[in-house]
C-alpha cells in the first residue's frame, strides 16, 4: 500500500517534469517571436505583445503553437532582425520582402522544415557564416536586391538543400567564381543571378542540370570562357548572358527545344552563329549585339518577335553568304576555337585589303599565312589547303594539337611549312622535298597519342628538325626511330620531353630486340 502511495507520487513527479521539460518550446517561439516584435519599427499591425503570436497578422503556427510561417511583404518596416530566428525550428515560410530591414541577415541553419525564403529588396548588411547549413528542405531561396550587403561568395553550404528549385541572389555583392557544385541541385529550375561580381567560366556541372532561368548578366568584371555548355542544359528556356567577358563560338543550341530567350549581347563571342540556331522554333527573343561574331549575317524567321545583331565582325552588313575566301579562312579560325585576336581583324568581305596575318598577291590570292607565337590552340584546320596558291604557311609556337593534314599535301605552290614549338603528334605527310618543313618542340610529332596509358607508338619518322621530307628515313613497315635522331630531338627539347623520347627509345630497342627472336 505504501509502495502504490509512493508510485503514484513518483509518477506525478515524472509527469511535472515531462511538463516542464516540454514547456519551453512553446516558450522559445514566444521568446524569439517577441524579439521580432521589438526589433521592428514600426511595429507590424496587430502584432500586440499582449496577444498570443499565434494571432498576430501574418502569423500561422501549427496545433502545437509552433510557428510555421511568417508573412510581413511590403509593409515599410525598417529594424533588424533577432539572431536566433532559426530557434524558430518548426518554420517553413519566411516572407519579409519589399521593407527595409537592415543588420545581419538572419541565419536560417539547421532550419530543416523551412521551403520558402524571401528576403528581396532590404537592406542587409552582412551574411551570418553558416546562414544556409542543414536546410534540406529548401524549395525557394530568393534575396536579390540587398544592395548593402558586404561582398560574399557562394555558400559552399548551400550544397545541402537538394531540394532547391529557385536560388535568386541578384544584385547582393556576390564575387569569385562560380563553383562546380550544381550536381548538388537535381530540381533547380531557376538561377537567377544577375549583377554581381561573378568572375571565371561557367560550371562543368551545369551540363545536364535542369535549370530553365539562367539569369547571369551584368555581372561587375564579367564571366569568362566559352557557353559550350549550354548546348548540355536541355531545359532551358530564357538564357540572360549578357554583359559579361564570355568568348568562343556560340554552341549548337538545337537541344534545347524550349528555348525562347537568349540574350547574348556585350560579350565577346565569335566564330560563325550555328544555322542550328535560325531552326530553334521555340526561340521568340534573341540578342547578339556587340560581340565580334564572323560570317554571315544571322536571318531570324518570323516567329522570333525581337532579334538584335549589330556591332559585330561579320562579312556583310546584311543577310547573305561570304566570298569563298572568307569561308575558307574562318574554317581555318574555327579550328582555333575562334580566337578573338583573328574576329578584331577579319572583319567584311575582303580578306585581302588588310587582314592580319596574311599576304595576298596582286591577283587576290593568300601567299603566306603567318600566325607565328599568338597563343592559339586547336588543331590545323584542313581547309588551309583550300589557299591554293599558298607558298608560306607558319604556325610555330602556338599550342596545336593533333596532326597536320594530309590535305596540305595538295598544295602545289608550298615551300614553307613551320609548326614548330606547338604539341603536335601523328604521322607527317610525305610532302616532297621542294617544301621545307620545320617539326622541331612537337614532343609527341610521329607519333599517335594512345588513349590510356602508353607513350604513344612511333609511326612515321622524319622529324630532324628541317630536313626536307620524304627523305629515306621513313621505312616501309615498322617502328624504326634511329637513336641519332633521337639524340637531335633530345637536345632541342626540354626535361619532361625527355622522358617522353627515352621511353619511345625504349620501347623501340624493345620492339627490335623481340624482333630479332
Ligand atoms: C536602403 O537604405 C537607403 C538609405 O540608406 C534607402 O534609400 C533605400 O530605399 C533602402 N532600401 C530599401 C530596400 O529599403
Ligand atoms: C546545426 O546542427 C548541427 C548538427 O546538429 C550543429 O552542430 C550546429 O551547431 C547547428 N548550427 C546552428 C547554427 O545551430
Ligand atoms: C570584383 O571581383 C574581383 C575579383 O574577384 C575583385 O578583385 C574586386 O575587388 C571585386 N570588385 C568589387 C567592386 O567588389
Ligand atoms: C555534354 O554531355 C556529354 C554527355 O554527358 C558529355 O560527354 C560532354 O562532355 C558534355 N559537354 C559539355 C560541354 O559539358
Ligand atoms: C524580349 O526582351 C525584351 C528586353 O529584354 C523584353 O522587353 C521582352 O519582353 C522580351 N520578349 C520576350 C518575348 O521574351
Ligand atoms: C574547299 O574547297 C572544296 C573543293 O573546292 C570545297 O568543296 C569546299 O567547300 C571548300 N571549303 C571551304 C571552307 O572553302
Ligand atoms: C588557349 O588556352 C589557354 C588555356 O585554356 C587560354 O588561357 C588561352 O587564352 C587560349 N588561347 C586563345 C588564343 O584563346
Ligand atoms: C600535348 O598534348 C597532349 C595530348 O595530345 C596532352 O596530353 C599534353 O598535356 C599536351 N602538352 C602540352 C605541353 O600542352
Ligand atoms: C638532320 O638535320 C641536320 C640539319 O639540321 C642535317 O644535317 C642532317 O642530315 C639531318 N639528318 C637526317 C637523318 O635527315
Amino acid at each position: 500500500m505504501g509502495k502504490q502511495k509512493i508510485l503514484q507520487a513518483l509518477i506525478l513527479a515524472l509527469s511535472l517534469l515531462l511538463l516542464i521539460a516540454t514547456a519551453p518550446t512553446a516558450a522559445d517561439d514566444s521568446d524569439v517571436m517577441s524579439k521580432l516584435a521589438a526589433g521592428l519599427s514600426p511595429a507590424p499591425k496587430g502584432w500586440s505583445t499582449s496577444t498570443a503570436y499565434c494571432s498576430w497578422d501574418g502569423v500561422n503556427c501549427d496545433t502545437s503553437k509552433r510557428v510555421t510561417s511568417i508573412n510581413l511583404a511590403s509593409k515599410g518596416l525598417s529594424g533588424s532582425l533577432p539572431s536566433n530566428l532559426n530557434s524558430l525550428s518548426q518554420l517553413t515560410t519566411l516572407s519579409l520582402q519589399s521593407n527595409s530591414l537592415s543588420g545581419a541577415f538572419p541565419s536560417l541553419a539547421n532550419l530543416s522544415s523551412l521551403q520558402e525564403v524571401y528576403l528581396d529588396t532590404n537592406n542587409f548588411t552582412s551574411i551570418p557564416a553558416g546562414c544556409f547549413t542543414g536546410l534540406s528542405s529548401l524549395q525557394i531561396l530568393s534575396m536579390s536586391q540587398n544592395l548593402k550587403l558586404d561582398s560574399w561568395v557562394f555558400p559552399s553550404e548551400l550544397t545541402e538543400a537538394s531540394s532547391l528549385v529557385t536560388f535568386a541572389a541578384g544584385n547582393v555583392n556576390l564575387y569569385g567564381s562560380l563553383p562546380d557544385v550544381f550536381d548538388s541541385f537535381p530540381n533547380l529550375q531557376n538561377l537567377r543571378l544577375s549583377y554581381n561580381n561573378f568572375t571565371g567560366p561557367l560550371p562543368k556541372t551545369f551540363s545536364g542540370s535542369g535549370i530553365q532561368n539562367l539569369w547571369l548578366n551584368n555581372q561587375l568584371l564579367g564571366l569568362s570562357g566559352t557557353i559550350e555548355v549550354l548546348a548540355n542544359m536541355t531545359q532551358l528556356s530564357q538564357v540572360w548572358l549578357q554583359n559579361n567577358q564570355f568568348t568562343g563560338p556560340i554552341p549548337d543550341l538545337s537541344k534545347c527545344v524550349t528555348l525562347f530567350d537568349l540574350q547574348l549581347r556585350d560579350n565577346q563571342f565569335t566564330g560563325i552563329v550555328p544555322a542550328t540556331l535560325m531552326s530553334i522554333s521555340s526561340l521568340k527573343n534573341v540578342s547578339l549585339d556587340n560581340n565580334k561574331l564572323q560570317g554571315p549575317m544571322p536571318a531570324f524567321g518570323s516567329t522570333v518577335e525581337k532579334s538584335t545583331v549589330d556591332g559585330n565582325s561579320f562579312c556583310q552588313t546584311t543577310p547573305g553568304t561570304c566570298d569563298p575566301l572568307v569561308t575558307t579562312l574562318l574554317e581555318v579560325a574555327g579550328a582555333f576555337g575562334y580566337p578573338v585576336l583573328l574576329a578584331d581583324s577579319w572583319t567584311g568581305n575582303k580578306p585581302c585589303s588588310g587582314w592580319s596575318f596574311i599576304v595576298c598577291d596582286p591577283q587576290g590570292k593568300v601567299f603566306t599565312v603567318n600566325f607565328d607565337n599568338k597563343h592559339f590552340n586547336g588543331t590545323i584546320s584542313p581547309a588551309f589547303a583550300n589557299l591554293t596558291s599558298l607558298k608560306n604557311l607558319v604556325l610555330s609556337r602556338n599550342n596545336l594539337v593533333g596532326s597536320i593534314p594530309d590535305s596540305l599535301l595538295s598544295l602545289t605552290q608550298l615551300q614553307l611549312l613551320d609548326v614548330s614549338n606547338n604539341n603536335l603528334s601523328g604521322a607527317i605527310p610525305k610532302f616532297p622535298s621542294t617544301v621545307k618543313l620545320v617539326t622541331t618542340g612537337n614532343v609527341l610529332i610521329g607519333t599517335t597519342p594512345s588513349t590510356g596509358g602508353g607513350g604513344g607508338t612511333p609511326s612515321g619518322t622524319g622529324s630532324n628538325g628541317t630536313t626536307p621530307s620524304g627523305s629515306p628515313a621513313q621505312a616501309s613497315n615498322g617502328p624504326s626511330v634511329s637513336p641519332a635522331q633521337m639524340g637531335t630531338m633530345e637536345l632541342q627539347v626540354n626535361c619532361k620531353a625527355r622522358a617522353v623520347v627515352t621511353f619511345m627509345f625504349l620501347r623501340v630497342e624493345m620492339l627490335r630486340f623481340r624482333s630479332k627472336f
